[in-house]
């Protein structure tokens, strides 16, 4: 349970708020590459943090983030024409570059100095593994570029997908390292989806579905890790790493691709959830490519020309009553991804964290809470800049364990739980 100011912290993000200057600490992803596919392309609105933003690609390929209203009187730059190196506003043709520096004031004449005083806000925005970061804080606290495994693997070995989710990021967050709900939520899967299926780890997962939870600190972040019973004097374990703010991964299962997500917040009741699957050693198959794209695993299907599910809250996320009493899906929604964000919307776009009742399977969401509120006020009261935000922090895996009974996890954690580059993954 939290206190309702602890909820409200964790919880806002907009510009001055404690966890939203924690976020503007952190490279975070903005948009998929494919979204500005050519020099001059349409821009694209982005929020972010409840701040509404435009994407550009410029005429040489160079890119930005910027506000995206016109500093001469509001209108939407989204309208306005995507030519010769800037962005030219439709109403009177002021000019700005993807700095924001504006280029031309037409109605003024150039020696009146008048358009070097006018400057949008902007951030930069790098391309990296197919997607565009941005980093929304102070430029002189911009830590360098991010090195997650999954976009420096080879090209091939990697692939990333958005989905719009309704509710608060942490709802959202707090769902990805509550390896609990797997043992029910997801059962109806394990041995049908296709990048799940055929591993050992899975009948583990299903035959016990009271895990004991162990939860680790590191640097940046936690460890979580679920044990279950495995062969006799034996233990599976599924180790679930987070790193502040808000990467996780899941867990591997047997040789299919290793994944995780972000959840960034778009503003304080809708986030994307980022979710990429990717190989340590070897390209992704066609096949698994093939069933990604068409909403398996952990990804989801969308609406054609959008990023928003196609099961969505408008339709109860097709919901299937029959599939439900089978078997075939425990709650009825088809497919991981929907199965997560389905109860997670349904908790409202900010669940009350004043009535919950936890247990000991929820100690990483209440560690994770400590840890996020400790480093939200550390930045905002003494300007201590968060963990997390540097290359080295991001050098985590997840795994999936059997260990003999009385062997703690933690122990051989160089050995599973960080990055090899070129090596497979620790997994059952
Ligand atoms: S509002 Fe953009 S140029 Fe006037
Ligand atoms: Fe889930």
């Amino acid at each position: 349970m939290l206190r309702a100011e602890q909820s409200e912290l964790l919880t806002r993000t907009g510009p001055a708020t404690a966890m939203g200057e924690l976020f503007r600490r952190y490279w975070i992803p903005a948009l998929l590459a494919e979204e500005l596919p050519e020099n001059d392309c349409p821009p694209v609105r982005v929020k972010l943090l409840s701040e509404r933003l435009l994407a550009i690609r410029d005429s040489n390929g160079d890119l930005g983030l910027i506000d995206e209203f016109c500093a001469h009187r509001g209108v939407s730059l989204w309208f306005g024409r995507n030519e010769e190196c800037g962005i030219r506003c439709a109403y009177h043709g002021w000019k700005f570059n993807v700095k924001g520096e504006c280029l031309d004031v037409p109605s003024e004449p150039e020696e009146s100095g008048f358009r070097k005083k006018i400057k949008l806000k902007s951030y930069p925005l790098v391309e990296r593994g197919g997607i565009l970061w941005t980093y929304m804080g102070p430029p002189e606290q911009q830590p360098p570029l991010p090195e997650w495994e999954f976009i420096m693997v080879p090209r091939g070995q990697s692939y990333t997908s958005k989905r719009l989710q309704e509710n608060n990021w942490l709802q959202a967050l707090e769902g990805g390292i509550d390896s609990a709900h797997v043992s029910f939520l997801h059962r109806g899967n394990l041995n049908s989806d296709p990048l799940f299926r055929g591993a050992r780890g899975n009948a583990y997962n299903l035959s016990d579905s009271q895990p004991h939870f162990e939860v680790v600190e590191h640097r940046s972040g936690l460890f979580i890790a679920a044990r279950r019973r495995a062969e006799e004097g034996h233990y599976y374990w599924r180790i679930t790493p987070w790193v502040m703010p808000c990467f996780t991964m899941v867990p591997p299962r047997g040789d299919h691709p290793i994944h995780g997500h972000f959840w960034i917040p778009i503003d304080d009741e809708n986030c994307w959830a980022w979710s990429f699957d990717y190989h340590p050693t070897r390209k992704l198959t066609e096949a698994e490519l093939a069933a990604m794209r068409d909403g398996k695993g952990i990804h989801v299907k969308v609406e054609p020309g959008t990023y928003r599910p196609l099961a969505n809250k408008d339709n109860d996320y097709l919901i299937d009553r029959a599939a439900q009493k089978a078997g075939r899906a425990y709650s009825g929604v088809e497919g991981i991804g929907m199965q997560d964000a389905s109860l997670q919307e349904s908790m409202g776009p900010i669940v009350d964290r004043t009535k919950e009742n936890l247990t000991t399977t929820d100690n990483g969401i209440i560690m994770a809470r400590i840890k996020l509120i400790k480093a939200a006020k550390a930045l905002a009261d003494k300007a201590v800049l968060p963990p997390g935000r540097l290359p080295e922090d991001q050098q985590v895996r997840s795994a999936a364990v059997v260990l003999a009974v009385g062997k703690v996890f933690m122990d051989e954690r160089e050995t599973y739980l960080t990055v090899k580059p070129g090596k497979a993954f620790v997994s059952v």
